[in-house]
Formats: structure tokens, sequence, C-alpha cells
């Protein structure tokens, strides 16, 4: 296909598909000729005490809703396929995978930057697309992009959220009824970071203790981090400058289920 001056569009996931990927898709149906998905839930970008084995899969469900989006090819490699038996290579990114996610999960960016490029080896797509969820996911692949002179334009794609903010991902379904409500604290605290920046705060500080005190009072909800960073380089803030973008990012686990969301602002 690329011999006929095709382009290729490449979703990459880990299956149990939601409006996110589905966005995803048609973002790359829309600018591409082919459209390529691959669901492999990666292990290696999940440490021993994660969510691998529990992670929810539903491979007919989702080439079902695949096929009917008109995607062009469904890449499905095998465990054994990717990591074969002396499997020694990894990818690793150096500065921007150090705080936030990388502090929480030290083994995670390792993977998922192995993963992405063994994929678009294999697919060897002209754009790849990723969601804004994974806001710190996007800024590490395009600096593996980058770094590595790969020839795969990045595009990405805005958040996807259900009625009350919640973001869309795979891991919503592990929450409960009540903890489906306190998700949305998520969402609440950004978008109170928002109303303050765009009021005339700029000290961090106030901003994430105005922040953290909408969660004092959801019992399910315990946080990794609330924290403001410079947009490209990822580095802690701790005085907003007027005219740079920065995001407001936030990792909770609400129960037993890890969420992430972010914004993008500028002050
Ligand atoms: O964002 C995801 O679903 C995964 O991290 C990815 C990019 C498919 C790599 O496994």
């Amino acid at each position: 296909m690329k011999k006929a001056g095709k382009t290729i569009g490449f979703v990459p996931t880990m299956g149990y598909l939601h409006e996110g990927h589905l966005s995803l898709v048609r973002h790359s149906k829309k600018k591409c000729d082919v459209t390529v998905v691959s669901i492999f839930v990666n292990p290696t970008q999940f440490s021993p005490s994660e969510d691998f084995n529990g992670y929810p899969r539903d491979l007919e469900r989702d080439s079902k809703i695949l096929e009917s989006e008109g995607v062009d090819f469904l890449y499905l490699p095998s465990k054994e396929e990717i990591y074969h038996q002396n499997f020694q290579t990894y990818v690793n990114v150096e500065f921007v995978t150090k705080s936030l996610e990388g502090e929480f999960r030290p083994t995670h960016f390792r993977g998922v930057t192995t993963i992405v490029l063994i994929l678009f080896n294999c697919v060897q797509p002209d754009f790849a697309f990723f969601g804004q969820k994974d806001a710190q996911q996007l800024a590490v692949i395009k600096q593996m992009v980058k770094d590595l002179k790969l020839r795969v334009e990045i595009v990405t794609c805005p958040i996807v959220r259900e009625r009350d903010g919640l973001a869309m991902s795979s891991r919503n379904v592990y929450l409960s009824t009540t903890e489906r409500k306190d998700a949305t604290v998520l969402y609440k605290s950004l978008q109170t970071a928002k109303n303050l920046i765009s009021s005339g705060e700029r000290k961090v500080s106030f901003i994430l203790s105005e922040m953290d005190d909408l969660y004092s009072s959801i019992s399910s909800a315990q946080i990794d981090y609330i924290k403001i960073v410079e947009a490209c380089t990822f580095e802690i803030v701790d005085e907003l400058m007027v005219d740079k973008e920065y995001f407001v990012l936030v990792a909770c686990r609400i129960g037993k289920t890890r969420l992430i969301d972010n914004i993008i602002i500028s002050a």
C-alpha cells in the first residue's frame, strides 16, 4: 500500500475499546488512506503489582466495533511474536519519563516506548494517533520519535469525556456505582484549576491546595499526584508565567482503580 502511494494511519491500543479510541480511529480515517489498529495488552508496561492479568479484554466486541468503524486492518500480535524467548532490547527515554507517572510507575514508560517502537516497525505508519489523556506518554513518544528520527508523524487527539466530565478509559469499567460518582472529582479539580488560572492566579501551591481540598471529602479517593508542569519539558513549576503553556495533571486512586486526567492551559 505504501508502494502504491497510500498513507497509512495507525492507532495502537490495548483493546477494550471506548469512544476515546474510536475518536482516534476517526481522526486516522479522515487523514489517511488506510487505517490500521493494533490490540496488544503489553506486559512490559505493567509492574508485577499492576493489573496486567485483570486488564479488561473483549476481542470479539472490539473486532465488531472496528469493523463497523470501517478500519482496514486489525493487527493482533501474540505475546511470543513481540517478546520472543531471547528478547533483550528496550527503549529508554531519559528525562521526560522521570517525574509524575515515572515516579509512581518506574518501569512503565520503558515498556511503552519499547512496544510502540516495535509496533511502528511492524506497521510502518505515516501517522500515528494518540489521545491527550495520557499526556506524559505522548510527550515521551514524541521525544522518542524525535531522538530516533523515526519516519512517523505523531497526531495528538483531544480527550473524550463522559457527560459528567470523567475522561474515557478502559479502566472505568472497574468502578462501582459509588466510585463512578466519586471519580468525577478528577475533572472537577481540573476545572477548579482552570477557573483560578483564568481569574489571574499564578501561584502553583495555592492552585494545588484548592484542588486538593476537593478530594478530602471523598473517602474512596487517594491522590498519587496533582501537579502543574511546563507543557513541552514536563518540568514541575512553582509559578505560572504569562503566555506559556502548562499541563495540570492528576493521578488518583478511586478505590482500587487508578485514574489519570489533565488539561492544558496557558497562563
Ligand atoms: O495508551 C495505550 O493504550 C498504550 O500505552 C499503548 C500506546 C497502546 C502502548 O501499549
